[in-house]
């Protein structure tokens, strides 16, 4: 049992999830995600992250990174990194510098180089772009795509695969795990990914829902991604509820957990998921969505909730 050892047993490389560098003291917290039949895969939520890796240009600081990587290690886990390009989390030296294209080319190739170079050997997959995309699928227009153009996705992309050849190289959004704009835009950027030969193996879709409020066309959507020739994965599924939880909420979290774990079960290229960590006592949600929270399928007390029982159904 565990939900890792079911997945694998359906032929699915990991059921995984996030965790941060501040719950690693957490006894009973790293007892379950120590445990490699629920957790197959770890994220780090933070410590890779631009702002955490090269805070200033040039000085790179793993100390963190280093700490999810090792105890990736120790326990046997396949370790996703994320990530190298992203508007967030970045710190005002990159998007404040006033670079021209060939200076933020050059820091784009460093930075991603050298954190991708770090874990050679030790990443199954690279989160490389992040969130290239608004939600009505146009591009969004941060220091990246202001100064260079759609171009960053394939400098970051090279320097990726360069830096590390044996991971695979994802771009990863969110609002893109249904049919929508978004999703048709993420669409052309892999053909035309594809048709450029730049590297690219697979779509993230990060799976940050509602109760109650799923989008239709799931399993289709995984579908379209990997007939273009890329696998996929549910990079951050959490499903969160207005606060207070009924009930009604939580039966009904359940079965959304299942419909989406049973779209990646159902699709042969769709190689994991992977929840934005397993508890609700270390969600992001309620710091970001306010009056929501609840997303996870442990709750507070670490104690196992309906949503356990949907992925276990869905896998
Ligand atoms: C979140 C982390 O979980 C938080 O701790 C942090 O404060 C903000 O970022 N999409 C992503 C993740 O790709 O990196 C984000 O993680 C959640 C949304």
């Amino acid at each position: 049992t565990g939900l890792n050892a079911i997945a694998k047993s359906i032929g699915k490389t990991y059921f995984g999830t996030a965790t941060d560098n501040s719950e690693l003291s957490d006894a009973p917290y790293t007892a379950i995600l120590d445990n490699i039949n629920e957790f197959g895969q770890i994220t780090p939520a933070n410590s890779m992250k631009w702002d955490a890796t090269e805070p200033s240009r040039g000085q790179f600081t793993f100390t963190n990174a280093d700490a999810i990587a090792n105890l990736a290690k120790k326990n046997g886990q396949l370790l996703r990194g994320h990530n190298c390009v992203w508007y967030s989390q970045l710190p005002s030296w990159v998007s404040n510098g006033g670079f021209n294209a060939a200076t933020l080319t050059s820091i784009i190739q460093t930075h991603c180089s050298t954190v991708v170079g770090r874990y050679k050997g030790s990443v199954y997959s690279w989160d490389v772009v992040n969130e290239p995309f608004n939600d009505d699928g146009t591009w969004r227009t941060d220091v990246f795509y202001n100064t260079l153009g759609t171009s960053y996705v394939s400098i970051a992309l090279q320097a990726a695969r360069a830096a590390d050849p044996n991971a695979k190289l994802y771009i990863n959004d969110y609002n893109i795990e249904g049919q929508s704009a978004k999703t048709t835009a993420m669409l052309n950027l892999v053909k035309s990914l594809k048709q450029q030969g730049v590297p690219l193996d697979g779509i993230g879709l990060q799976g940050h829902f509602i109760v109650g409020e799923l989008p239709g066309n799931l399993q289709q959507t995984l579908e379209q991604f990997t007939a273009l020739g890329v696998e996929v994965a549910y990079t951050e599924l959490d499903i969160r509820m207005s606060l207070p939880a009924t009930q009604a909420s939580l039966a009904q979290q359940q079965k959304d957990y299942q419909t989406v774990v049973t779209a990646c079960t159902n699709v042969p290229g769709c190689v994991g998921v992977t929840i934005w960590d397993f508890t609700d006592k270390y969600s992001w949600v309620p710091n970001t969505f306010s009056g929501q929270g609840e997303a996870c399928p442990w709750d507070q007390n670490l104690q196992k909730k309906p949503a356990y029982q949907g992925i276990v159904s869905g896998l």
